[in-house]
């Protein structure tokens, strides 16, 4: 990400009044959860927004009266409670060149790392396969831990780096926009920290889906929503790539990836008149290579035409609209007992039910008109004795077929 598209996606913002009420809304939620922040506490928290678009944000929510800056701390003037500051300790040093921006370089925080770390921890033994595509400054302490962990870099200096940790032969020097050799399978972990443009998305999960078993773990590091003004459709985008690529989303971990601001950057915003560092993190999307997965063919909707609906207190009964022959009778759909088991769609006992409750009573009936008939009584507020007799003398039925039908619609109530 060089520093002139930067300059230049910053501009685009400044002019989009959506993006800016988007962030406006960031920061006031922020400050709500806290007492009073400074600028560089503000910046923990604004979801990828670049600082000089916080700042213009904040004089113009100072303007407004919305907030009050004290000359060190911003606080909402409508409320403000709670407070807890987050304690940051330094890591272990990682032999590596300073970052370049062509690389689009942007380092993990000790923090970040021993976060991460952990996060691997969980999807992953010290017998599993890793690969991580870009992210060098993990690649030592991980592998002190898992030991088969491979790094995959298009920047040559870190092969050359890391040729005297004895890690050497697990670094693969490699463009990731194109295929690797068809050897490289049966990974059980991929962590893709690619630069945050959607071609780089793309082209490190195709290489993950084609290292990845089934069943391997993705991990994704993802722009925030306000890093600038398109990147939540690219959220987005990468998401739906990820699931056309047999992917599926098990777990998003927003924030917890925590980057370090490289000189370059730093350079950049101290010419802005702005110091500040490790403001910018990443949100984990989590993803598990569950393979091609041909989708269930599915049966049409509901076809509501076909059922008459009835409340009988607060309960609801739909009859199907048919009209049957021979002797009334009725039966519970499920053998032994009339409540259905199943409240699945694809239920074969579906099509077999012409009486159904919202208590899950299910039943088959050879004269679904009558018991319509005999519902609607009941709905009128007769009382089953009544009904009972409007029905024999409606539809001409015998003793034994009146009992069917009381039992039923004792049943049913
Ligand atoms: C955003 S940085 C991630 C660094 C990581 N956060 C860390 O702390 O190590 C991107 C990484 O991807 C690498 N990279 C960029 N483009 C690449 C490509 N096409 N193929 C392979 N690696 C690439 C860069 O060299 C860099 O190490």
């Amino acid at each position: 990400m060089n520093i002139a598209y930067h300059a230049c996606t910053r501009m685009e913002a400044n002019n989009d009044p959506a993006y800016q009420i988007q962030l406006r809304k960031q920061i006031l939620d922020t400050l709500a959860k806290r007492e009073a922040l400074s600028f560089e506490e503000l910046m923990q928290d604004s979801a990828g927004a670049f600082p000089t678009e916080v700042r213009s944000s904040l004089r113009e929510l100072c303007e407004s009266g919305s907030v009050a800056f004290d000359g060190k701390s911003y606080r909402r003037t409508d409320k403000a409670e709670w407070g807890l500051g987050e304690d940051a300790t330094e890591g272990s040093a990682i032999p590596l060149p300073e970052s370049h921006p062509l690389d689009f370089d942007w380092r993990f925080t000790p923090d970040g790392r021993r976060a991460l770390i952990s996060q691997i921890n969980r999807y992953s033994s010290s017998k599993s396969k890793l690969a991580l595509f870009g992210a060098p400054s993990l690649f030592l302490s991980l592998a002190a831990i898992r030991p088969n962990t491979y790094l995959f870099d298009r920047n040559t200096a870190l092969t050359t780096a890391f040729a005297t940790s004895g890690r050497g032969n697990f670094v693969v020097q490699c463009d990731l926009r194109n295929r690797l050799h068809p050897d490289w399978i049966d990974f059980d972990f991929v962590l893709a920290d690619p630069p945050w443009y959607p071609d780089y998305y793309e082209a490190f999960i195709d290489r993950a889906s084609e290292l990845l078993r089934v069943d391997g773990i993705l991990f994704v590091s993802v722009l925030q929503w306000l890093t600038r003004p398109n990147a939540s459709a690219d959220r987005r985008a990468l998401t739906e790539h990820a699931l056309s690529r047999g992917f599926d989303v098990i777990e998003v971990v927003p924030t917890i990836l925590e980057y370090e601001t490289p000189r370059f950057e730093r350079a950049a915003l101290e010419k802005a008149g702005i110091s500040v560092r490790g403001w910018r993190h990443g949100d984990l999307f989590i993803f598990r290579n569950v393979g091609k997965i041909v989708p269930e063919l599915q049966n049409s909707d509901v076809d509501m035409s076909r059922w008459n609906r009835f409340v009988l207190g607060s309960v609801q009964v739909q009859v199907v609209g048919d009209v049957g022959t021979g002797s009334f009778d009725f039966s519970p759909v499920v053998r032994d007992s009339p409540v259905l088991t199943s409240v699945s769609r694809r239920s074969s006992l579906r099509s077999r039910i012409h009486i159904w409750t919202s208590g899950n009573l299910a039943y088959s009936t050879t004269r679904p008109e009558i018991v319509r008939y005999a519902i609607e009584q009941l709905e009128a507020g007769r009382p089953i004795r009544a009904t009972l007799t409007l029905s024999q003398k409606e539809f001409g039925l015998n003793q034994n077929e009146i009992d069917r039908l009381g039992a039923l619609l004792e049943q049913l109530i």
